[in-house]
């Protein structure tokens, strides 16, 4: 059986029971890395590591699925920076993560192979469920969160993000929905929006869901109308999610962004406070060992000018680069939220403008499936929109890596996977059009110099 006849019962809209018989294919094209390769880059710069050299697409066997799993035909996907992470095997292989994994169960030791099929965003058609699953059927057009725990610890069951075997799906796990199949626990699935097209509701889960726990969910900024939102990196995959939920939810935001392009994208999204960092040239760093006060108020004067005030929240992520300036900028009793570090995880920040100031510093990492969901929910009732900029077939998976890579991508890339073409998938079209396609396609009309 191929996926030739998968697809086409997905075309057919085919029910159910459709489904339910088709035979899953031995092997299946993946986007993986390789074992052997895993030392591939040793000695190199890392701006110099190129995901097209070890992101490889090609089949791998279908493994069995355990029981409080399912077999999902993924129709798209998207690029996270994990998948560059991965692709140039820093700050670790992921081949360790799927190791320890293999240690903690039979069905886990499937993880352990000599390749890694990454990717933590998809859209697609439940095929065949596990005989634990109970809420999915075949024929369910899902999308999936990439949350991938043991719901029988007890750690799982407050925050399931304070699980100790809490793991990200296609990152610490293998089998990830870069690839015509995947494997995914029956507790990733979400209900696809029926008015977005697969790639449009492939790029969503990761970043938005991680958006909406740093600033909406209760286990982190808690934001709250009237709120000033600092958001670096705005028009990218977890900024331009981090600038929605703050427009929406009665937030002002002001963007930092470092092209005047991506500066004309802010202010179509709504964001009327936008800082081209570029243009600014912030030196943050006076050499590597020494910040730059200076630099800090000269940024703090530009917010106050925007906002008339320091911003409540501070949306952190580049890290190295620039977490010394942002627990300046916070307001007094500020916070400033962190989930990554994209410049630099050794940080280094002045602690007299933390305490004497009574701000905080909380981390936030990805969302747990309620944040997850209600985020999804937003999108599925068009509040917030799909960020996507561009499509690329999965066998370019590679060059839209780079394009993360070298930070010349807006928003999320897509990527089709069993989806022949883009623009598919829509199964409400009179929703589309009240939310609005200028709406929806902001991003991929900015892409195309139609702004
Ligand atoms: N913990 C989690 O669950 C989680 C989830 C998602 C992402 N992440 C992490 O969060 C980070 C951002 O992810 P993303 O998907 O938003 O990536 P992205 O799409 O590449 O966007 C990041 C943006 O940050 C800005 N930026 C990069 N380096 C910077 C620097 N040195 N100083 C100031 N701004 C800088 C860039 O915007 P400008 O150049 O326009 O300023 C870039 O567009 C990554 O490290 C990723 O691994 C963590």
């Amino acid at each position: 059986m191929s996926m030739q006849h998968i697809l086409e019962a997905i075309q057919a809209d085919a029910p159910g029971e459709v489904f339910a018989e088709l035979a899953i294919p031995e092997s299946y094209r993946a986007a993986h890395v390789l074992r052997a390769e895993e030392t591939m880059w040793d000695g190199v710069a890392s701006e110099d590591k190129d995901p097209r050299k070890s992101l490889h697409v090609g089949d791998v066997p279908t493994p069995e699925i355990a029981p409080d799993e399912v077999y999902l035909a993924v129709m798209a996907s998207s690029i996270n920076f994990n998948t560059v992470w991965t692709s140039i095997f820093e700050p670790l292989s992921t081949f360790g993560f799927l190791d320890r994994l293999a240690r903690e169960s039979e069905w886990a030791t499937r993880h352990k192979q000599d390749f890694h099929v990454v990717g933590s965003d998809a859209s697609g058609v439940v095929l065949k469920v596990g005989s634990a699953v109970r809420n999915w059927k075949p024929g369910d057009r899902v999308t999936v969160h990439c949350n991938y725990l043991d719901d029988q610890d007890p750690s799982a069951h407050d925050d399931s993000m304070l699980a100790t075997n809490q793991r990200i799906w296609g990152f610490e796990s293998n089998f990830g929905g870069l690839a015509e199949l995947s494997i995914v626990k029956a507790n990733q699935l979400m209900p696809k929006p029926s008015h977005l097209t697969w790639e449009e509701s492939a790029v969503n889960a990761l970043c938005g869901s991680t958006s909406y726990r740093m600033l909406v969910g209760r286990n982190a900024a808690r934001m709250k109308q009237g709120d000033n939102i600092f958001v670096w990196g705005a028009t990218g995959g977890i900024g331009a999610y981090a600038i929605q939920l703050a427009l929406n939810g009665g937030a002002t935001p002001v963007g930092v962004v470092s092209s005047a392009s991506r500066v004309k994208l802010l202010e179509a999204m709504g964001c009327d406070n936008a800082i081209d960092r570029r243009e600014e040239n912030y030196q943050f760093w006076s050499d590597e060992h020494t910040q730059d006060e200076g630099e800090w108020r000269r940024l703090g004067k530009k917010v106050r000018g925007l906002l008339g005030d320091d911003p409540d929240i501070v949306f952190e992520h580049p890290g190295r680069q620039t977490m010394g300036a942002s627990v300046f900028i916070a307001k007094r009793g500020g916070t400033v939220v962190t989930c990554a570090a994209t410049s630099g995880y050794m940080i280094e920040y002045d602690n007299r403008h933390l305490w004497m100031k009574l701000k905080r510093i909380v981390s936030s990492h990805f969302a747990n499936y309620a944040e997850a969901w209600a985020m999804n929910r937003l999108i599925d009732q068009g509040r917030i929109q799909p960020v996507m900029s561009e499509v690329y077939a999965l066998d370019q998976v590679g060059d839209a890596a780079m394009k993360v890579h070298q930070n010349q991508a807006e928003g999320k890339l897509g990527v089709l996977c069993l989806a022949p073409e883009a623009g598919l998938g829509i199964t409400d079209p009179d929703k589309r059009a009240r939310i609005g396609e200028d709406k929806i396609t902001l991003f991929q009309r900015h892409a195309r110099g139609e702004l």
